[in-house]
C-alpha cells in the first residue's frame, strides 16, 4: 500500500520516556504522547475518525475510546496522554458497543452511495465501518444533511457537505498547518456544519486553495476534482515540487502514466506533508496542449518552423555553433543554465560550454534574483548559501522578514513561519509594502518598518548603529567567532553619526523611533531570525544589503545554532542548485574560481579538455557583445531571458542580433519567438534528478511518466555535446551526481543511494559531515580562517531617483497563485485567481491623477511604457506603485531599467522611476508585441500544417 501510515495524533519529543501496557503488549513512547500513537507504534489500531497525526487532537468523535485499569469510563485514548506503569484496554464488548453506536448516528446522516462515490477505497468513515463490525443503523433522524447543497467553486476540489461528519479535521487544518483560518464550524450538535464562511463559496472566502482540508478529510466531503473525474489512483512515486524553493516533497498518485494528484509528503522535511495551491494542483502544465514535443528549426525568426527528427534538430545545432565559432570566434557562443531544471542537468549545461564551447560564457537565471546572496554570504560568511534549516524557525523568538513576502513566494515556509508567531514569537517586518504576514489571523508584526525602496542598505546600517551604540553586540560570539580587526574597523564605521536612525529617518522614511525599537527586539532575545527574498538582493547595492544582514547577525551572536541565521528565499525551485553547479561565468561547481590553476586541473583532468582560466560573460555582457556584434550564438536551456529580465526593448534587440538562438524549453516561451533551433524539453514529472532547496537541500526528483517529446533535458544537452565532439556517455543521472560529487568536497557524501535512503541531503555532505548540514557555521565559518568578516556598507542611493518627470518608484513582486514568468501556472487553473498583472496604487496618487479602480493606467520609465488595469489599495504608501509580471503581455520588464547590482549585476528591479497616467490604449510596445507574438504564432501553425 503506498499510503502513509497514520498514527493518530503527532509524535511529541521528550527527554522522560514512559512505558505501558496495551492489551497486553509493552509500549515505550516520549512523555506526553496519546495513547491512541502509543497504540499505533505496536501495531494496534485503535479506531479513530477526528484524529489524524498531523493535528492536534480534539476529541469529537468518540470513536478512540479506551479503558485504563483503575480508571473510570472511557476515555478518548487521541486525548489521553500515557502514564508510566498505565495498563490499557482498547478493545472488548462494552467498547465495541460505544464504537458501534457512534457509528451508527454517522451513518443514519449518511448518504449510502459507497459503491459509486469517488471516495471509495480511500475512505475512513468506511475504513471504520467495517473495523467496528457494523451492521446495522438503528436510528432514523428526521432532520438530515443529505440535501446539502456541495460547492464546486475552487477549480481543483468540491466540497459536498452531505458527506460531511463533522470532525473538524479540515477546520484544524487550516488553522494548524496553513494558518489561513478560513473554514468554521458553525452550530451545535446535530446543527453544526462546516463552512468557508456564512453563505460563501470556497473561492469566494479567505481560502488559499493549499489543500490541507482536502488532505485532512476523512471522507468524500472536500475531494480533489481530478479524483472524482478519474477514479482512485494506483501506485505513487516520491518527487519534489519544480516551482519555488521551498522544494516540498510530493508523492505523485498516479494511474499508469497519468499523474492523478499530487499529495504532500509527510516524511518530506522540508514541508512535512504541507504544500501550497501550486504544487499540490498546479500541475497541469505538464501534459497542456501549448507543450511542444517535437524539434524545430528554422534560418530566420521570419521563417515558418520546420518540424524535423531529433538527430536533424542536433546537427544543425552543432553545426551552427561550430560555424558561427569558426567564423567569429571561440567565445562567440555561450549558454543559460536554468534554475527550474534539475542539479544534474545544470552541471552537464556549464560543462558542455566550458568543454564543449571552450569558453566560460555561462550564466544563470540565478543571476537576475539571488547572485548578491552568493557574493554577500560568500564574503562574510565563506560560504554562498543560508544557514538553517526551515524546522530552525520554530525555536526563534524574534524574526525579521525583510523583503520577502514569504506567504506568497514561499507559502510553505510562510505556513510554518505564520505557526512560530502565534505561538509567541516577535516579527520584524522591513518591506515598502504591507505583506500579509504584517496582519494576519492572530498574528500582528510587532513592527513594520516601511522603507522607502532602494534604501535598504541605509536601514540595515541603522540598526547596526543602534546595536553597536547600545552596546547590544554580542562582545563574546564576536571575539571567538570573528575576525576582530574587521569587527574594529566595522563599529567604527557604524558609529558615524550619518548611520544613525535619526539621520537614516530622510533616507528610509522610516521613522528614527520604530528603527530603535526594532533594532532593541532583536539584539536581546536569545534567538533572532533574519529570513530575506529578492526585495534585498535586486537592487543596485543587494550585495551591499546581503553583507549587512550578515554584519547585525554576526554583531548579535545570532549564528550557529538552531533559532537563528541569515536565510536567503530563494524564488526558484532549484537556484540554489543552479548555483551551486557551477553556473557563474566565474567559477566551476562548488563557487571555485575559474582562474585558480588547482581547481582548474582537477577539472581538466576529469574532464579531459584544456579549461579557459578567464570568467566568461554574464548575461547582460552577452546582450552587449550581441549588439556590438562579437556574440552570435546562445543555448538557452529552460529559462525565458526575453520576458524575464529586465529591459526588454535592449534584450530583444540582442536576442534577434545574434545568429543562432537554441532554445530548450517545454513551451514556445518569448525566447523561442527569437529562436532558430528548438528542442523540446522535459517537465518535472518526466525525469530523474536532483533540486536543490533554500535550505541546501537536495532531494530527489523521479520520473513518473515517460518524456513526451522522447528525452530528458540532460540527455539533449549529451547528444547536443557529442554532435559538437565532445564526448559525454552517461546513462542515468546518478552517474552525472557521482561526477559531481567527485569534483565538488561539499557534495562529496552526496549519492543517489544516500538520497534514496535519507529522503533528502542537506550540503555540505563529506566526510566531515556524512549526514549532511542541517544548520551550518556551528563551530566555525567557512572562510580560511574560519573567522567571520564584517564588511564594511555605506548607503549609496541608486541613480534611478524620483524626478518631475517620473515620481513614482515602481517595485515588483509574485503572488501565491502564479510563478515567475507565469508559463506554467498560467496553463493552469491557477488564473482563476489571477489572471493579469494589475498595478498597485495608492488611493491618494490614485485620486491626484484622476485614477479609479480598474482604470487601464500607463506606467513609463525611462525605459519604457506598459498599460495595467490600476488596483487602488492602502498596501502600498504614496509615492510607490507595485505589480506583479507573471504575464507577457504586461511587460513588466519593459519599464525595469538595466542598473544592476554593483558587485553581481543582478538586476534593480525593485526600483523603478515612472510616471502613472489614465490611459485609453494599449502601449506602443504591447501593441508591437501583440503584433511580433501574432507572427510568431502563425508561423508555428505553418509549420505544424
Ligand atoms: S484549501 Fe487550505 S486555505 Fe483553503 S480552506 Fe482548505 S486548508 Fe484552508
Ligand atoms: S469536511 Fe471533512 S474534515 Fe471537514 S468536518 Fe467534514 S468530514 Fe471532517
Ligand atoms: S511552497 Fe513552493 S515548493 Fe512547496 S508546494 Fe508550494 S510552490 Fe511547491
Ligand atoms: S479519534 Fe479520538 S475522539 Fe475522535
Amino acid at each position: 500500500m503506498y499510503k502513509d501510515r497514520d498514527f493518530g495524533t503527532p509524535a511529541r519529543s521528550a527527554t522522560q520516556i514512559v512505558t505501558l501496557e496495551i492489551d497486553g503488549f509493552k509500549a515505550t513512547v516520549p512523555a506526553g504522547t496519546s495513547i491512541l500513537r502509543a497504540a499505533a507504534t505496536v501495531g494496534i489500531e485503535i479506531p479513530k475518525l477526528c484524529a489524524t497525526d498531523s493535528l492536534e487532537p480534539f476529541g469529537s468523535c468518540r470513536l478512540c475510546v479506551v479503558q485504563i485499569e483503575g480508571g473510570r469510563g472511557m476515555p478518548a485514548s487521541c486525548t489521553t496522554p500515557v502514564a508510566e506503569g498505565m495498563k490499557v484496554v482498547t478493545q472488548n464488548q462494552k467498547l465495541a458497543d460505544v464504537r458501534r453506536g457512534v457509528m451508527e448516528l454517522y451513518i443514519s446522516d449518511h448518504p449510502l452511495d459507497c459503491l459509486t462515490c469517488a471516495s471509495n477505497g480511500d475512505c475512513e468513515l468506511q475504513d471504520m465501518a467495517g473495523a467496528v463490525g457494523l451492521r446495522e443503523v438503528r436510528y432514523k433522524p428526521v432532520t438530515t444533511h443529505l440535501n446539502a447543497e456541495s460547492d464546486h467553486s475552487n477549480p481543483y476540489f468540491s466540497f459536498d457537505p452531505s458527506k460531511c461528519i463533522v470532525c473538524s479535521r479540515c477546520v484544524r487544518a487550516c488553522e494548524e498547518i496553513q494558518g489561513t483560518f478560513a473554514l468554521t464550524l458553525d452550530g451545535r450538535g446535530f446543527a453544526s456544519t462546516v463552512s468557508p464562511g456564512q453563505n460563501q463559496a470556497f473561492m469566494d472566502s479567505e481560502c488559499v486553495s493549499c489543500g490541507a482540508c482536502v488532505q485532512a478529510c476523512p471522507t468524500a466531503t472536500l475531494m480533489e476534482k481530478e479524483v472524482i473525474a478519474q477514479g482512485q489512483p494506483e501506485h505513487a512515486i516520491i518527487t519534489t515540487c519544480a516551482y519555488c524553493g521551498v522544494g516540498c516533497s510530493f508523492k505523485a498518485e498516479m494511474k499508469g502514466e497519468q499523474v492523478i494528484r499530487m499529495v504532500p509528503h509527510k516524511d518530506g522535511k522540508a514541508n512535512h506533508g504541507h504544500s501550497c495551491v501550486k504544487g499540490r494542483f498546479a500541475f497541469g502544465y505538464a501534459t497542456h496542449k501549448d507543450r511542444m514535443v517535437k524539434p524545430m528549426i528554422r534560418r530566420s525568426i521570419k521563417d515558418p518552423w520546420q518540424p524535423v527528427s531529433w538527430q536533424e534538430a542536433i546537427e544543425y545545432a552543432a553545426s551552427e555553433i561550430k560555424r558561427i565559432q569558426a567564423k567569429y570566434g571561440k567565445d562567440s557562443v555561450g549558454g543559460i543554465t536554468s534554475s527550474r531544471c534539475t542539479n544534474e542537468e545544470t552541471y552537464l549545461v556549464q560543462k558542455l560550454i566550458r568543454a564543449g564551447f571552450g569558453n566560460n560564457n555561462v550564466d544563470t537565471c540565478a543571476r537576475v534574483c539571488h547572485s548578491p546572496t552568493g557574493y554577500g554570504l560568500k564574503r562574510t560568511f565563506g560560504e554562498s548559501s543560508g544557514t538553517q534549516d526551515f524546522d530552525s524557525v520554530m525555536a526563534a523568538e524574534v524574526i525579521i522578514v525583510m523583503g520577502a513576502n514569504p506567504t506568497d513566494g514561499h507559502p510553505v515556509f510562510g505556513s510554518l513561519l505564520k505557526k512560530r508567531l502565534r505561538e509567541g514569537a516577535k516579527l520584524i517586518v522591513i518591506d515598502p509594502r504591507e505583506i500579509d504576514l504584517v496582519k494576519t489571523p492572530h498574528v500582528q508584526a510587532a513592527y513594520h518598518l516601511k522603507l522607502r525602496p532602494g534604501t535598504n542598505v541605509a536601514m540595515i546600517t541603522a540598526l547596526a548603529y543602534v546595536v553597536v551604540t547600545e552596546n547590544l553586540i554580542d562582545e563574546e560570539f564576536v571575539k571567538t567567532r570573528c575576525d576582530v580587526a574587521s569587527f574594529e574597523k566595522w563599529r567604527n564605521f557604524i558609529i558615524q553619526e550619518h548611520h544613525s536612525p535619526e539621520v537614516s529617518e530622510a533616507i528610509t522614511g522610516v521613522p528614527a523611533v520604530l528603527v530603535r525599537e526594532a533594532a532593541r527586539l532583536y539584539a536581546t532575545v536569545n534567538n533572532g531570525a533574519i529570513y530575506y527574498g529578492l526585495g534585498v538582493t535586486e537592487h543596485s547595492q543587494g550585495s551591499t544589503t546581503v553583507m549587512g544582514v550578515a554584519n547585525l547577525a554576526m554583531a548579535t551572536g545570532n549564528l550557529g545554532r538552531n533559532g537563528v541565521g541569515v536565510n536567503p528565499l530563494r524564488g526558484q525551485n532549484n537556484v540554489q542548485g543552479s548555483c551551486d553547479m557551477g553556473s557563474f561565468p566565474h567559477e566551476f561547481p562548488g563557487y571555485r574560481h575559474v582562474s585558480n590553476p588547482e581547481t582548474r586541473q582537477l577539472f581538466e583532468q576529469a574532464w579531459q579538455v584544456n579549461l579557459a582560466a578567464e570568467p566568461g560573460l554574464r548575461i547582460p555582457n552577452m546582450f552587449e557583445a550581441a549588439l556590438e556584434g562579437s556574440f552570435k550564438a546562445l543555448y538557452c536551456e529552460g529559462e525565458d531571458i526575453a520576458q524575464s529580465d529586465p529591459d526588454t526593448h535592449h534584450v530583444h534587440a540582442a536576442l534577434q542580433a545574434m545568429e543562432c538562438v537554441i532554445v530548450q524549453d517545454i513551451f514556445l516561451n518569448e525566447t523561442a519567438k527569437f529562436a532558430h533551433v528548438f528542442l523540446p524539453g522535459a517537465s518535472f514529472l518526466e525525469k530523474t534528478g536532483t533540486f536543490t532547496n533554500a535550505e541546501r537541500r537536495i532531494s530527489p526528483v523521479r520520473q513518473v511518466m515517460r518524456p513526451l517529446a522522447g528525452y530528458a533535458d540532460w540527455e539533449i544537452t549529451q547528444l547536443l555535446s557529442n554532435a559538437l565532439g565532445y564526448p559525454m556517455n552517461y546513462s542515468h543521472p546518478s552517474q552525472i551526481m557521482d561526477e559531481i560529487a567527485a569534483l565538488t568536497p561539499s557534495f562529496q557524501g552526496v549519492s543517489y543511494e544516500k538520497i534514496d535512503q535519507m529522503g533528502s541531503i542537506q550540503w555540505p555532505c563529506n566526510q566531515d559531515y556524512p549526514e549532511g548540514t542541517p544548520i551550518m557555521h556551528t563551530e566555525q565559518f567557512l572562510r580560511d580562517d574560519g573567522k567571520g568578516l564584517f564588511m564594511l556598507t555605506e548607503y549609496v542611493a541608486t541613480t534611478e531617483k524620483v524626478t518631475a518627470m517620473f515620481p513614482l518608484i515602481l517595485t515588483t513582486g509574485r503572488i501565491l497563485s502564479q510563478y515567475n514568468v507565469g508559463a506554467q501556472t498560467r496553463r493552469t487553473a491557477n488564473v482563476a485567481w489571477h489572471s493579469e498583472d494589475r498595478l498597485e496604487i495608492h488611493p491618494q496618487d490614485a485620486e491626484d491623477r484622476g485614477i479609479v479602480n480598474n482604470d487601464w493606467v500607463g506606467i513609463k520609465s525611462r525605459a519604457g511604457e506598459t498599460v495595467l488595469r490600476a488596483l487602488v489599495t492602502e498596501r502600498v504608501q504614496p509615492g510607490v506603485v507595485y505589480t506583479t509580471f507573471h504575464f507577457p503581455e504586461s511587460g513588466a520588464n519593459v519599464i525595469t531599467t538595466d542598473n544592476s547590482d554593483w558587485a553581481t549585476n543582478c538586476p534593480e528591479y525593485k526600483v523603478t522611476a515612472v510616471q502613472v497616467t489614465k490611459v485609453y490604449a494599449l502601449s506602443e510596445w504591447q501593441q508591437h508585441y501583440a503584433d511580433f507574438s501574432q507572427q510568431q504564432m502563425e508561423l508555428l501553425a505553418q509549420s505544424v500544417e
